[in-house]
């Protein structure tokens, strides 16, 4: 299946990241076609709340999303023409990062899109803290986001004590982000 991994830390080379290359490798040794859209980094403007795509696109802001005049190209065609979104992010404040939040925000311009392809879906997260409650808001919120836009949860890889490279490198959670990865074989 086509896979699009949506990640979210400014750090290119950070905890989260390393989490996610484990799960590509592990997809992609099953045959899954993964594409990476770093939020961090797109051209991708917050929402204004303007409505003008009526929470059906196209949306007035011309950017990286891609809604020049209702075409279908970036990086709303590559979610809405992949099978599974996996969601990327370091914990800030014990939610998801404002970059990721941004790129979802824009999902209001193809909601209805979203809702009626019952796309399977993934979150990966690393944090500094390792106390059993430090994921128990960005959990809460993700599992509402699959609840509303009818998402078929897969996993979540919580990665707690990854407060660095070094720190996640040492962790278990490299090895269940790969298992992750390979446990979409024929999904
Ligand atoms: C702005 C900011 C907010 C953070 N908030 C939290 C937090 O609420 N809880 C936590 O355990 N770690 C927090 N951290 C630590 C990061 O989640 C942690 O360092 C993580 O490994 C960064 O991932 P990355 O390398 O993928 O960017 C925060 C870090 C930053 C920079």
């Amino acid at each position: 299946m086509k896979i699009a991994v949506l990640t979210g830390s400014p750090q290119k080379f950070g905890s989260s990241n390393m989490l996610a290359e484990q799960f590509i490798k592990g997809a992609r040794e099953v045959g899954n076609t993964v594409s990476v859209i770093d939020a961090a980094q797109a051209n991708v403007h917050p929402c204004t709340g303007c409505v003008r795509c009526g929470y059906g696109g196209p949306c007035a802001q011309k950017d990286e999303m891609g809604s020049e005049s209702g075409t279908e190209h970036g990086i709303k065609a590559e979610i809405i023409g992949a099978d599974m979104i996996v969601f990327v992010t370091p914990l800030y404040y014990f939610g998801m990062s404002a970059q990721l939040k941004n790129v979802i925000d824009r999902f209001c311009a193809f909601n209805g899109e979203i809702q009626r392809k019952h796309m399977k879906s993934a979150l990966i997260s690393v944090a500094w803290n390792a106390a059993e409650w430090t994921f128990d808001a960005l959990e809460a919120h993700y599992k509402t986001l699959v609840r509303y836009l009818n998402f078929v949860d897969m996993g979540m890889i919580l990665g707690r004590g990854c407060g660095t490279p070094e720190m996640t490198a040492r962790s278990e959670y490299l090895a269940e982000a790969y298992k992750l990865g390979k446990s979409l074989k024929n999904k």
